[in-house]
């Protein structure tokens, strides 16, 4: 049996501890208690890699239209205008908000009061606020100093969330008058599993960047929070917009280390094996074309030359610049003597954003009452079928403060409510697993065969034979989940399954091309039967 502890009670659950869960608990503080649990350091979390930065309308030469316009284009007529509005508009101010906060954005060295803007992919203007090349980095650092001095919220390390309690009855089929009670939470310290009973819960736990063999995300990136959603009963969408960073380090000791568009924002030129720029052959933008396409030219260029990787070039600004305005880059690069200032950089695409997620409105509400979803998890219709580079950390900060005032609203009545009683964890016959290779394996076959067969370019064939490889290692994760006690290894590879399925049942849906859904057998949008999000 799981070992158990006694039920834990807490006003707020949040499941995740990057900007948005961290930015929400601050706000939810004001209301009632917060409890965040975070599966393995606080600092775990995409959020703290993210290096390009955060865009927001803040110079005269920008406008809120543009900043939409540009939205809206990468979004490839999926995005929700209504969403992309109030997420432009609402930027600036909770940009300032973040400032307050303690976040300390690089200042534009002829103008102090202002703040250095970058540029990035698919923008028109200069837009992205930035600390350096580690605005991630900056940012979570100072939200976490915020959540440590405020003494209404409590953060557990290394305590990853298993299942979500629904309605009356826990793990039944989900009615629409269903809510979430909260969730079941497994402590990596011993494997007990508790139940977390909250007025509130919120799905804030990144992306699902792992279920690719290779990924710029943390390890964390396993779609927890999507894969209970939808077990829960949750409707979860658009999730064969997978978005491949074009420019991740290819280097055999490198894992997942980012190469920021901001490189190519700043003059940095994609050039393949014979030196040659081939960007504009693909699209008049260039290199500062959107990621889709980006992605997908460089998959072009490495098929036709059979080679391993393309390269990315700045070595012809001035090598000062570039190791002040990208010093995370120079350094890591320059420890596997790369010396970028002096030599192209080897990359290659890698999986680095999931555009779609759980299904919600406009306040971050989920399909089921008291569960919000926002961050990478959710799909709230402001990515659309492309996210715009940039654009996730601010909506992470919008949607924090949208959910905030809708719990604001509804708490006077919420508050009163007693927490729900619910059944214990069940481990029934389940034993301790002693071969560790059952899991390790199916891990990497799934990861292996998600980048072979449903990677930047995609063809029906191809889909349809994966799911049938998926379905069987599906079937056994879900033997082994109950037959054996639940490890993190367990729970995780049970997520990966779960969403590799996903994202093939909705990449086979979706019978047309938009935005980074490309299938050889349907090459153009079909805007008569295809202008809508995949749902299931
Ligand atoms: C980057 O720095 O290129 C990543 C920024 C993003 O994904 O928005």
């Amino acid at each position: 049996m799981n070992p158990q502890h006694p039920k834990k009670t807490t006003d707020f659950l949040i499941i995740g501890s990057g900007i948005s869960g961290l930015s929400f608990a601050l706000k939810a503080a004001e209301l009632g208690s917060v409890t965040i649990v975070t599966k393995k350091a606080k600092i775990d979390t995409a959020t703290n890699l993210a290096q390009g930065g955060i865009a927001a309308v803040l110079s005269g030469e920008d406008s809120f239209d543009l900043h939409i316009q540009d939205t809206l284009q990468a979004g490839a007529g999926l995005c929700n205008e209504e969403v992309v509005r109030l997420v432009v508009e609402k930027g600036p101010e909770r940009i300032r908000e973040l400032i307050e906060l303690g976040v300390s954005f690089t200042s534009d060295e002829t103008n102090p009061s202002e703040l250095d803007l970058g540029r990035e992919g698919g923008h028109s203007a200069r837009r992205i606020a930035h600390a350096k090349d580690l605005t991630g980095k900056e940012i979570e650092s100072s939200l976490l100093k915020r959540v440590a001095e405020n003494p209404a919220i409590s953060i557990l390390e290394d305590h990853l969330a298993v299942d979500l309690l629904i309605g009356s009855k826990a793990g039944l089929a989900v009615s629409p008058h269903d809510r979430c009670l909260g969730a079941f939470v497994l402590d990596r310290n011993d494997n007990s599993i508790s139940p977390y009973l909250a007025k509130i819960t919120v799905l804030c736990s990144g992306g699902t960047g792992k279920v690719y063999l290779y990924t710029t995300n943390p390890d964390i990136a396993t779609g927890d929070g999507i894969a209970m959603a939808y077990r829960a009963g949750a409707k979860v969408a658009n999730l064969e917009f997978v978005q491949f960073h074009p420019t991740c380090l290819y280097h055999p000791q490198v894992k997942n280390f980012l190469i920021s568009e901001a490189v190519r924002g700043e003059g940095g030129r994609l050039i393949n094996e014979k030196g040659e720029a081939f960007m504009k052959k693909y699209d008049p933008r260039g290199d500062l074309a959107t990621r889709d396409l980006v992605a997908r030219a460089i998959d072009s260029e490495l098929k036709a030359s059979g080679g391993d990787c393309v390269f990315l070039d700045i070595s012809h600004k001035p090598a000062d610049f570039i190791k002040n305005r990208f010093p995370n880059i120079y350094r890591t690069c320059l420890s596997y003597s790369i010396d970028i200032t002096r030599e192209p950089i080897p990359v290659v695409p890698a999986a680095h954003y999931m555009c779609g997620g759980v299904l919600t409105d406009i306040m971050g509400r989920s399909s089921i009452d008291n569960l919000y979803a926002f961050g990478e998890t959710a799909c709230t219709g402001l990515h659309g079928g492309n996210r715009l580079a940039s654009n996730s950390l601010l909506e992470a900060v919008v949607f924090a403060h949208q959910a905030f005032l809708s719990c604001q609203e509804v708490w006077p009545s919420l508050s009163k409510k007693p927490f729900s009683d619910v059944p214990p964890w069940s481990s029934g016959k389940a034993e301790r697993i002693e071969e560790c290779v059952l899991i390790s394996h199916n891990w990497d076959q799934i990861r292996r065969l998600m980048w072979n067969y449903v990677g930047i370019v995609r063809s029906q064939k191809r889909l349809l034979l994966v799911q049938k490889k998926l379905r069987l290692i599906l079937q056994e994760v879900l033997e082994h989940y109950h037959d054996f006690l639940l490890t993190p290894d367990l729970i995780e590879l049970r997520n990966i399954a779960i969403l590799s399925d996903l994202i093939v049942r909705c990449a086979l849906t979706r019978k047309e091309s938009r935005g980074l859904h490309y299938t050889l057998d349907f090459p153009a949008p079909d805007n008569t039967h295809w202008l809508k999000n995949t749902v299931l």
